[in-house]
C-alpha cells in the first residue's frame, strides 16, 4: 500500500458507471471504495460512510461537482474530507474554480490507474498524518487537564496546610497571653459586622468594594503576632504596665510585621496577599486617628482602613474583657468610651458604623 492511513474509505462519485468501475479496480488494494452514481447519492451516504477522500466527477447531470464541492464546504461535518475533481475536459476555468472552492487535486479523465493511484497515495498520508496530529492534541489536551487537575489539588494541600499552620500560630500567640483567650475570635465576628454596614452605607470608602472580605477577616487573626517577641515578664504581669514596659509592649506592633516580613520572604515568590493584609493589620492596629498611636504615628485617612477597623473592635474588646487589674467594662461603659474617642483615636465616620452595629457586639 502506497499510503499509511489504516481502514481507508474512499468515495468515488461519477455518472458513468464505467468510470466507477475503472476507478474502482485501481484503487481495490488503497482502501474501502465506495462507487456512487451522483452528487446527490453521495450526499445520502456521506454522513454513513464518513470518507477520508472523495474523487468527484465534474460533469455530471443534476447536481454538479463544483456545486457539490460548495455544498461539502459549507457543512462543518463535511468540509475537511479532502476532494479530488475528476473531468474528461481539460478545462482550466473550472481546474482553478474547483481549486478554489477547496478541491485539493484534479485529474483528468480518461483515468490513467498509476497517476490516480500516486494522488490517492499523497491525499490519504496526509489525512493520516493529520489524524495523528489530531490524535496527538487530543492526548496533549487531556494531558494538560490532569495535570492542572494535579496542581489544584496539591494547591489546596498546600492551602490548607498554610491554614493548619497559621492557626497554630495564632494559638500558641493566644495562649502565651493567658489574659486574651478568645480576642482573636471576637474581633474576626465585630470586623465582619462592621464591614458588613460599612458596605452598605454612602460613605463606604472605594477600596472596600475592591476588598477580598474573607481574605480581610483572615488576616486580621495574625494583628497580634509580634506578641511573641514579648517577655513573658511582660505579657502575662498580673497588673498595670509600667511606662518602661509599656514601651516594650507597644513594639509588638512592629514586631509583628517583621515577623510576617520573615515568613513572606521564605515563600517561592515573596508574595502573598493574604500575609500582605496580615503585616497592615499588624502594623497599624495601635496608630489613632489624631496621630498620637503607634509605632509611627500616622494620622487620619494615612492609617490603612484596616487598621482603623481593629483599633475600634480591638479597643472594644480589651474593654469588655477582665484583666486582673480591672472588672470588664460592660457594653454601655466600653461603647460609651468608644463613642469618646471618636475624632481623637478612632475614624468618627467608623465610630458612626460601630454606633448602628455595636448592640449585635453584645451578643459576642
Ligand atoms: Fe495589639
Ligand atoms: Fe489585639
Amino acid at each position: 500500500m502506497g499510503h499509511d492511513l489504516l481502514g481507508a474509505k474512499i468515495m468515488l462519485v461519477d455518472d458513468s458507471a464505467t468510470n466507477l468501475m475503472l476507478a474502482k479496480k485501481a484503487l481495490s488494494d488503497r482502501g474501502a471504495v465506495f462507487t456512487v452514481p451522483s452528487a446527490q447519492r453521495m450526499f445520502e451516504l456521506v454522513g454513513q460512510v464518513e470518507p477520508h477522500l472523495i474523487i468527484l466527477d465534474v460533469n455530471m447531470p443534476g447536481m454538479s461537482g463544483l456545486e457539490a464541492i460548495r455544498l461539502l464546504k459549507s457543512s462543518p461535518e463535511t468540509r475537511d474530507i479532502p476532494v479530488i475533481f475528476l473531468t474528461a475536459n481539460a478545462d482550466v476555468g473550472s481546474e482553478i474554480e474547483g481549486l478554489s472552492l477547496g478541491a485539493v487535486d484534479y485529474l483528468y479523465k480518461p483515468i490513467e490507474s498509476t497517476l490516480l493511484r500516486q494522488r490517492v497515495d499523497i491525499h490519504l498520508t496526509i489525512v493520516a498524518q493529520r489524524l495523528r496530529l489530531e490524535a496527538q492534541s487530543r492526548e496533549l489536551k487531556s494531558f494538560n487537564e490532569n495535570l492542572k487537575q494535579m496542581v489544584e489539588d496539591e494547591t489546596k494541600k498546600v492551602m490548607l496546610l498554610e491554614g493548619a499552620i497559621l492557626e497554630t500560630v495564632v494559638d500558641l500567640v493566644e495562649s502565651r497571653d493567658e489574659t486574651t483567650g478568645g480576642h482573636v475570635s471576637r474581633t474576626i465576628h465585630w470586623l465582619q459586622l462592621m464591614v458588613d454596614r460599612l458596605k452598605d452605607t454612602d460613605s463606604c470608602p472605594d477600596e472596600l468594594r475592591y476588598w477580598d472580605i474573607p481574605l480581610f477577616l483572615q488576616s486580621s487573626r495574625l494583628h497580634d503576632v509580634g506578641k511573641i517577641a514579648i517577655d513573658d515578664a511582660i505579657l502575662k504581669k498580673p497588673g498595670p504596665l509600667t511606662a518602661e514596659e509599656f514601651e516594650i509592649m507597644k513594639t509588638h506592633a512592629a514586631r509583628g510585621a517583621e515577623i510576617i516580613d520573615r515568613i513572606a520572604k521564605n515563600l517561592p515568590d515573596g508574595e502573598s496577599t493574604y500575609l500582605s493584609e496580615a503585616r497592615i493589620m499588624a502594623l497599624t492596629h495601635h496608630e489613632k486617628w489624631d496621630g498620637s498611636g503607634y509605632p509611627k504615628g500616622l494620622a487620619g485617612s494615612d492609617i490603612p482602613l484596616q487598621g482603623r477597623l481593629m483599633a475600634i473592635t480591638d479597643v472594644y474588646d480589651a474593654l469588655v474583657s477582665k484583666r486582673p487589674y480591672k472588672k470588664p467594662f460592660s457594653h454601655d461603659e466600653a461603647a460609651k468610651i468608644l463613642v469618646e474617642g471618636a475624632g481623637s483615636h478612632f475614624d468618627p465616620s467608623l465610630i458612626d458604623v460601630f454606633k448602628a452595629v455595636s448592640d449585635a457586639f453584645r451578643t459576642a
